[in-house]
């Protein structure tokens, strides 16, 4: 059980389990997190934006605020669920062209645990690009949950058939092997 109100933040991509995103927030309810949903705006595809903020209580964010507007409460950790392909290798570049994104670049220097669950099929997580995000990510202290026993990437094509394996309860556990 994490402390009351504590702000967890699930960034979701563009990926077949995003539709299941509400499955986490409820995991993390029951532990006692405050969840607030980030989507990448190609996400928005894939998520029912209502059922999330009604689940929530919060507005689904996917773009940064006008300047005018206030400022949200920093997360006390980040969960990005399904990561993507894409956002893995930009996340890792440092890219900041999304506000899932912005979040992800300040996260590492400011102290905050992230967790990555990918969602990618074998060819493409077998990409050498690929393979030195995951490395440089993990050398930055962010947990990318990749490999035997965490996320195993899947034959191409075969996403959906695979979609109700996703391993989302594997994220939560992982924020308490933070420091
Ligand atoms: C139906 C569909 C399923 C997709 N599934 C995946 C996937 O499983 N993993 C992945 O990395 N990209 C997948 N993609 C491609 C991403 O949506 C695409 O790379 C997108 O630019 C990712 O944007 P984001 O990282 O900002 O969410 C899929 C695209 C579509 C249309």
């Amino acid at each position: 059980m994490t402390e009351p109100g504590k702000a967890l933040y699930i960034i979701a991509c563009a990926a077949g389990p995003a539709g299941d995103v509400g499955r986490l927030v409820t995991m993390a309810q029951e532990q006692g997190w405050t969840t607030q949903i980030i989507a990448t705006p190609s996400a928005l595809d894939f998520i029912d934006v209502p059922e999330l903020e009604k689940l929530t209580g919060r507005p689904v964010r996917s773009r940064y605020r006008k300047p005018s507007e206030p400022k949200p409460p920093r997360a006390d950790a980040i969960i990005v669920a399904p990561a993507t392909y894409n956002t893995i290798n930009k996340f890792a570049h440092g890219i900041c062209d999304t506000y899932a994104l912005g979040l992800l670049a300040e996260a590492p220097g400011l102290g905050i645990p992230v967790v990555v669950l990918p969602f990618v099929n074998s060819a493409l997580a077998s990409r050498e690009p690929f393979r030195r995000s995951v490395e440089t990510l993990r050398a930055e202290g962010v947990h990318v949950l990749l490999g035997p026993g965490r996320f195993e990437p899947h034959a191409p094509s075969s996403g959906a058939e695979v979609v109700e394996t996703y391993p989302w309860h594997l994220t939560l556990p992982e924020l308490g092997e933070f420091d």
